[in-house]
């Protein structure tokens, strides 16, 4: 299996980005080629800040290390330290056709809320099937909300190979669990954009304050609780063991539980469920340079498998010396 995914470093990684997309890499990590980037050439058509930008592409390095991504076993690298992905996106520019984009949801929410867009958002999605297709990547882990860009992917790689015969490798997603959405403290998805995450690596303080501002029902102490529509027992969930959930939701069921008792049950488990990443993150923050290191050999290999797709590409488009 030749697996690749990016992730775009727009703010701290919260839980939402670990149980939707972290953890399945780190499950896929060890296949012929897993391939991880940090897609900070994405982050750009967000982010006009170069300081905010290159602290949160250190920090996406150190989160993604710290959460058992592993250099022996997976190649981690910046997306920008790959410029082949730039010369293989045009290629794909001058084939990809409007209506395919037009159709993206995050350019076409822009759009419908009268919101200006660049055209680096529009062309966004070629971008993202350049960086697939140029490992010859056949499965992508992503969240359910990247399949429309995976489908497009495909479509571009489909409309390539029809115009210049079979060259580019047709990849499929790799979705966990299409359904699986994580929620926020407003019990809405778990996003950046609405300001309502949870980080995986902040101080038990911050991380206490923030569980503690999950929204919930204003049913009292004595009444019964529903565990099932309740965004505390949802996230609970990800970190309890089965036994532990079973008795979590008996105490829901009953009464005389309080949500601030449920709140301290998900803050210790998740304390405990990252502990020994927050160990190891606290290690690598000691060795920046270890952590530089790891990035450039991971763009080493990756620009060492990118040359070969691009030439590749430009032969059967008629740019390469005869
Ligand atoms: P954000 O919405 O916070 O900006 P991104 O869009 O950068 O996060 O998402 C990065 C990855 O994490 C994607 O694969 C996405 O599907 C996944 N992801 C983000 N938020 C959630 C969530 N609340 N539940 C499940 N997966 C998520
Ligand atoms: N668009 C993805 C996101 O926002 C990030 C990304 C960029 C990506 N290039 C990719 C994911 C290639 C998978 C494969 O989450």
């Amino acid at each position: 299996m030749k697996v690749l995914s990016g992730i775009q470093p727009t703010g701290r990684f919260h839980w939402g980005n670990y149980f939707g997309a972290i953890q399945q890499y780190i499950a896929l990590q060890g296949n012929d080629q897993s391939f991880y980037f940090i897609a900070d050439l994405h982050a750009l058509t967000t982010i006009r800040n170069s300081e905010t930008l290159a602290q949160n592409t250190a920090d996406a390095a150190l989160d993604l290390l710290a959460l058992g991504l592993d250099p022996a076993q997976a190649t981690l690298f910046r997306q920008s330290d790959v410029p082949e992905i730039t010369e293989l996106t045009w290629l794909l520019l001058t084939i990809t056709q409007m209506h395919l984009l037009e159709k993206c949801v995050s350019y076409k929410d822009k759009k419908e809320r009268g919101v200006p867009a660049d055209a680096g958002l529009f062309t966004y999605p070629v971008l993202m099937a350049a960086d697939i297709l140029i490992y010859d990547s056949d499965t992508v882990p992503v969240g359910a909300d990247q399949i429309q860009h995976l489908e497009v992917t495909r479509d571009i790689a489909q409309r390539f190979n029809s115009l210049f015969g079979e060259t580019l490798v047709l990849p499929k997603p790799y979705v966990l669990d299409a359904s699986a959405k994580v929620p926020g403290t407003d019990g809405e998805k778990m996003s950046k954009s609405y300001n309502n995450t949870i980080p995986i690596f902040d101080t038990p303080k911050r991380l206490r304050k923030l569980i503690n501002r999950i929204k919930t029902d204003s049913k009292s102490m004595d009444e019964p609780k529903d565990p099932d529509t309740c965004a505390v027992f949802e996230l609970y969930r990800l970190f309890a063991s089965t036994e532990e959930q079973a008795h979590l939701r008996e105490r829901y069921l009953a009464d005389g539980m309080g949500y601030g008792e449920a709140k301290e049950q998900l803050f210790e488990s998740a304390m405990e469920y990252f502990g020994t990443a927050f160990e190891r993150r606290h290690d690598l923050q000691q060795r920046l340079d270890d952590v530089e290191d790891i990035l450039q050999a991971g763009a080493l290999t990756a620009r060492t498998k990118a040359r070969e797709v691009v030439d590749r590409a430009k032969q059967v488009c008629g740019l390469s010396r005869r």
